[in-house]
């Protein structure tokens, strides 16, 4: 696949303020990408440059390997939705899905013909005559689709699209939008400060961090394998141990920890990356696996969400987050004695320290 939308060196400075430092970025047709961060990280600059709205201070957007710089947002191929949705209050559902391709030049009819289909598609026909105060926020929201859709773009913005709806709304657009994606095969970048929004709907999640990419990966990847402790960090909940790999492969810290010979660390002060459910929580006495290594502690807390429980237990000075799968058992008390096992291969380590 061919890379369609290339950002190169990008920087963007509000007086002194840097909101964006250099980024480069490359991203293929028909591929969905997350921008993923905590807000301030630069988002919404990022496509709001990408779209035209914005110019940089250095680098450049090309698209189709055509250099953007100096042109207008609507002589780009590409179209935004934004968090507000920005509908036009006066205008009928129809008259602003009809609007795009009027402003293009279509005639009346066949630009109404394809606002009516562009709205089949979204789910919304018979919701033509309506104004846009008369609809839901979710319908508001395929409102705003349809009418960024209906002109084919290359590339289709979408700054938080999904923010302003109820959960079971947003779960169920999140499925909805992916398929449409899928089924179009429009070329989708996709803001959210959500990591599970970005897991569950990406191809590919680049994770921002104040102004920079911290990481670009399949969302496997950066749950895994993540390249600094704010990705880590960020990315569903974790524990970071610091540690020294001396020469020879062996890791100090305060947590005996194994290191794997499939894990090429190299030596220095690095950061341990070990997921909840890494750990498999028993009790003392259970059997033990064969090639897993065991960690004593006492249970400090339990929280049972019904599908799962977080149980925070104390090894030593260190307190290690385990994910249960299951609800909460009768042992499962604090001050319980308990034993963590752990297959060391699932330990990641990233180099340095905080
Ligand atoms: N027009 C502007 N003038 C000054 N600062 C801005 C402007 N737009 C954004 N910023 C600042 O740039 C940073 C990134 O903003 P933004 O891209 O909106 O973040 P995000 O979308 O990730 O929440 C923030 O600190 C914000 O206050
Ligand atoms: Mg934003």
């Amino acid at each position: 696949m061919s890379c369609l939308l290339e950002l190169q060196g990008i920087t963007k400075r509000f007086g002194d303020f840097e909101a964006l430092r250099d980024i480069s970025l490359e991203i293929r047709q028909g591929e969905f990408v997350a921008l993923l961060g905590p807000s301030g990280c630069g988002k919404t600059t990022l496509l709001r440059l990408v779209a035209g709205f914005l110019s940089s201070d250095a680098g450049t957007v090309r698209i189709d390997g055509q250099d953007m710089t100096g042109r207008p947002p609507y002589r780009r191929p590409l179209n935004t939705v934004f968090q507000n949705y920005a509908l036009f209050p006066h205008l009928s559902v129809v008259e602003n899905v009809a609007y795009g391709p009027r402003r293009k030049g279509t005639p009346k009819r066949k630009a109404f013909l394809e606002a009516e289909d562009t709205l089949s598609l979204v789910g919304l026909e018979g919701f033509s005559a309506r104004l846009p105060r008369e609809l839901s926020g979710g319908q508001q929201q395929r409102v705003a689709l349809a009418r960024a859709i209906v002109n084919k773009p290359k590339i289709l913005l979408l700054d938080e699209p999904l923010s302003a709806l109820d959960l079971k709304l947003r779960k169920r657009m999140q499925l909805e939008l992916k398929q449409l994606q899928e089924r179009l095969g429009i070329t989708f970048v996709f803001v959210t400060h959500d990591q599970e929004e970005a897991m569950s709907m990406a191809d590919r999640i680049v994770v921002m961090n104040a102004g920079r990419i911290e990481q670009v990966g399949l969302g496997d990847e950066i749950y895994e394998r993540p390249a600094t402790r704010f990705v880590a960090d960020f990315i569903g909940d974790v524990n970071l141990i610091d540690c020294v790999i001396e020469e020879g492969g062996n890791v100090r810290s305060d947590l005996n920890i194994p290191i794997s010979r499939s894990e090429s660390a190299s030596p220095g002060s690095a950061t341990a990356v070990i997921r909840p459910e890494h750990f498999k929580l028993q009790r003392p006495g259970d059997p033990a696996e064969p090639g897993l290594a065991q960690f004593q502690g006492t249970i400090a807390d339990v929280a049972s969400v019904g599908s799962h429980s977080l149980v925070h237990v104390l090894v030593g000075s260190s307190r290690i987050l385990a994910r249960r799968m299951g609800g909460r058992e009768t042992w499962m008390a604090s001050g319980q004695e308990v034993v963590l096992m752990l297959d060391p291969a699932k330990i990641h380590f990233i180099p340095g320290k905080s």
